[in-house]
């Protein structure tokens, strides 16, 4: 019963993923049920609706048209880019909420990494970092509050404080996502935001996402973005890394977010689709376990229909 439960969640937990394309109607995305590519002329309107039901903190992912696509994804230093277009029109609401940019690559590289290749095929990780800086204050421009790397490249902490610290953004926070697997849940987000397909050859990450295998790499790589002026730090996936999860809380003295995949999303909707399990009691089980594992901030597909339940 609740008096002794020790821990619950609350809406102030959840952050809203929020997918926007350049097209003119809403789209389900196929491998996630119930979620749904916004265009930008109906996003202000749907923002303003979750914040009603008290979502406060939004992260946005553009689909980028293949048009818009280079090797070097230098789409991303456009300033009328789709994320920025996006930002500004939520921003117009007047809305007292947080805005999130996710910081990498993929989603305007032909090859669908998180960074450039070298001549070898190889990430280029200073390149990508600096570009991934110059981006950040073109986040920081159009309004957004939190700047969230989500690349994994070394060292881009640091740099991207500094860009914003020298452009005078200052009060732009950057959410880290430092300890980021190679994960095989990112599937469905993949589809989701064109950069892969289940049918073309796998996007292979490992040489800069964290080895499901390796706990202490991941403990160094949470420090060292600490280190580096992060103010908060995400673990990803979430509820298959509760242990990491954990460790964060208990280590480092931030603000721990964990990111529920996407692929942790549909396969609780799939299961539940196939009448194997009730989807709502698993979305909820499964993010208590994150919050009870250490998480101050759940980003999760569920958070709408769970800010709803949670309402009533
Ligand atoms: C990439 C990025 C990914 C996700 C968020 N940002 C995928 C990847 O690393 O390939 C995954 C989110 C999800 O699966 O819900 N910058």
């Amino acid at each position: 019963m609740s008096l002794i439960e020790e821990c619950s969640l609350t809406v102030n937990d959840l952050l809203l993923p929020v997918f926007v394309h350049d097209g003119e109607e809403v789209e389900e995305i196929s491998s996630m049920p119930g979620v749904f590519r916004w265009p930008l002329r109906r996003l202000a309107e749907q923002i303003s609706q979750w914040h009603a039901i008290g979502l406060r903190g939004f992260a946005l992912f553009p689909k980028i048209l293949p048009e818009f696509k280079d090797p070097l994804g230098k789409e991303i230093l456009n300033p009328n880019s789709l994320t920025y277009r996006a930002a500004k029109l939520i921003n117009d609401t007047g809305l007292d909420l947080v805005l999130i940019a996710d910081l990498a690559l993929d989603p305007y590289t032909t090859h669908g990494h998180d960074g450039v290749l070298d001549r070898n095929g190889d990430i280029d990780n200073d390149r990508t970092v600096e570009i991934l800086a110059e981006a950040s204050v073109l986040c920081a421009k159009v309004g957004y509050h939190w700047v969230a790397p989500s690349d994994m490249m070394d060292g881009r902490v640091g740099i991207i404080r500094e860009s914003l610290d020298k452009a005078s953004y200052t009060q732009v926070s950057i959410l880290s996502y430092a300890a980021k697997f190679c994960s095989s849940y990112y599937g469905p987000f993949r589809s989701a935001i064109g950069s892969a397909s289940p049918k073309a050859p796998k996007v292979e990450k490992g040489s800069y996402q964290l080895n499901p295998a390796n706990r202490r790499e991941a403990r160094r790589e949470l420090q060292l973005d600490r280190l580096e002026g992060a103010d908060i730090l995400m673990v990803k996936p979430a509820e298959p890394y509760l242990d990491i999860i954990q460790y964060a809380k208990q280590n480092l003295d931030l603000p721990i977010a964990a990111f529920q995949v996407s692929g942790e999303y549909s396969r609780i909707c799939a299961a539940s689709k196939l009448g194997w399990l009730n989807e709502m009691d698993c979305a909820k089980e499964s993010l208590l376990a994150i919050k009870r594992a250490g998480a101050d901030l759940i980003i999760s597909y569920f958070a709408d229909r769970m800010a709803l339940a949670l309402n009533d």
